[in-house]
């Protein structure tokens, strides 16, 4: 299933094909598959070279441990995420390796790093879904999370579907509502904050 964005301007078709899915269909997700879902994360720029991320991940391969990220969500987010092909938890460190003082950009460069791996999920034909609705503390707790660490957000990732019986109606909706944005001179600012470009 797809939900290609109502573009403006041309932009480049991985942007276009990346969205946000709540009905997957039953493929899991290999290993291998997240591994290269990773490297793409781990070429994303990043303050300093810092590379402030890490990712938690479990695969529907292993049943007990997708059980136990699935557990660390929001229940409304589990509802869809628990037929997800794999989870995610993305965590960033808050303050620089090289010297120890707090960086203002690691959420920043952690988005950077996701966004990396959105689109090479896109290009094997998935989608990763992100989740603000985690709980930190149940994070925090079950993997060992170290000081300095943040839990940023969970990601669902899969094989998007348009099968979608075994949803709630209102997800049903979620999954065929189509995309939408603010246009670009709401955000795209000259001369003065607020003062549009075009
Ligand atoms: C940091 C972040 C947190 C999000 N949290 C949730 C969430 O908890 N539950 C959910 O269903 N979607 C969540 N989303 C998905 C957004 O709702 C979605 O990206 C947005 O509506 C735009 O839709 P699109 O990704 O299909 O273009 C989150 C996205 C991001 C980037």
């Amino acid at each position: 299933m797809e939900k290609p964005a109502d573009t403006a301007f041309s932009v480049h078709e991985l942007i276009r094909r990346r969205w946000s899915p709540v009905g997957f269909d039953a493929r899991t997700v290999s290993t291998q598959t997240l591994l290269t879902l990773l490297e793409a994360a781990r070429w994303a720029p990043s303050s300093f070279n810092d590379q402030p991320w890490a990712f938690l991940v479990a695969t529907k391969e292993n049943e007990a441990e997708f059980r136990r990220m699935l557990d660390c969500l929001t229940p409304g987010n589990q509802l869809w995420a628990q037929h997800a092909g794999a989870l995610l938890i993305s965590l960033a460190r808050l303050h620089f390796a090289h010297n120890g003082q707090p960086n203002r950009h690691a959420m920043h460069d952690v988005g950077l790093a996701t966004e990396n791996l959105a689109l090479q999920a896109v290009a094997l034909g998935l989608q990763a879904h992100a989740m603000a609705g985690i709980d930190v503390e149940k994070i925090r707790s079950s993997y060992h999370v170290p000081e300095g660490w943040e839990p940023v957000a969970a990601i669902a990732v899969g094989y998007p579907s348009a099968e979608l019986a075994h949803l709630p109606e209102k997800l049903q909706q979620r999954q065929m509502r189509s995309r939408s944005r603010r246009a670009l001179s709401e955000f795209v600012f000259t001369g003065r904050f607020g003062e549009s470009l075009r």
